[in-house]
């Protein structure tokens, strides 16, 4: 295993944080346990479940698949780029309001997911969102309310 470390630079949510890091360590375990950005949750760590789900340069990714060193000098937006608890982003108020939340593992990479779809598709249909997050796995709301969620918010954001 590599003991050196590398420099690297982030820019997450809008602030760049300077770091030396293993060329070993996930974007993931970076934002987690270096930023102590913990919004970003790891389910399976292998790419499958899409709890890690954050934006690069505007492209949703499962951070325990990117290697930090990899997202030097790029763009990051993690669940606490969206909103706040004062001034929740429509997406985190639809969620809420329509119940699309129950244990709440899988909702930071759900709502990025969803994010990057309505930077991309502001009107998307229902299976174009049900399509959009298929690599987001949430055991407990079976995905209804979720879609539900993601069109309300999208209705919003056409007001
Ligand atoms: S923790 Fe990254 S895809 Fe599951
Ligand atoms: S709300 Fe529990 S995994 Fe999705």
């Amino acid at each position: 295993m590599n003991a050196k470390k590398y420099p690297l630079r982030l820019h997450v949510n809008g602030e760049t944080y300077e770091l030396e890091v293993k060329p070993q360590r996930t974007l993931l375990e970076v934002l987690r346990n270096e930023l102590e950005l913990t919004g970003t949750n790891e389910g399976c760590a292998t790419g499958d479940c899409g709890a890690c789900t954050v934006l690069l340069d505007g492209v949703p990714v499962t951070s325990c698949l990117v290697f930090a060193l990899d997202a030097h000098e790029r763009q990051i937006t993690t669940i606490e780029g969206l909103g706040t608890t004062e001034a929740l982003h429509p997406l985190q108020r639809a969620f809420v309001e329509r119940g699309a939340i129950q244990c709440g593992y899988c909702t930071p990479g759900l709502i990025m997911s969803a994010y990057a779809l309505l930077q991309q598709n502001p009107q998307p249909t229902e299976a174009e969102v049900r399509h959009f997050i298929a690599g987001n796995l949430c055991r407990c709301t079976g995905y209804t309310k979720v879609v539900e969620a993601v069109l309300a918010a999208a209705e919003v954001s056409e007001q």
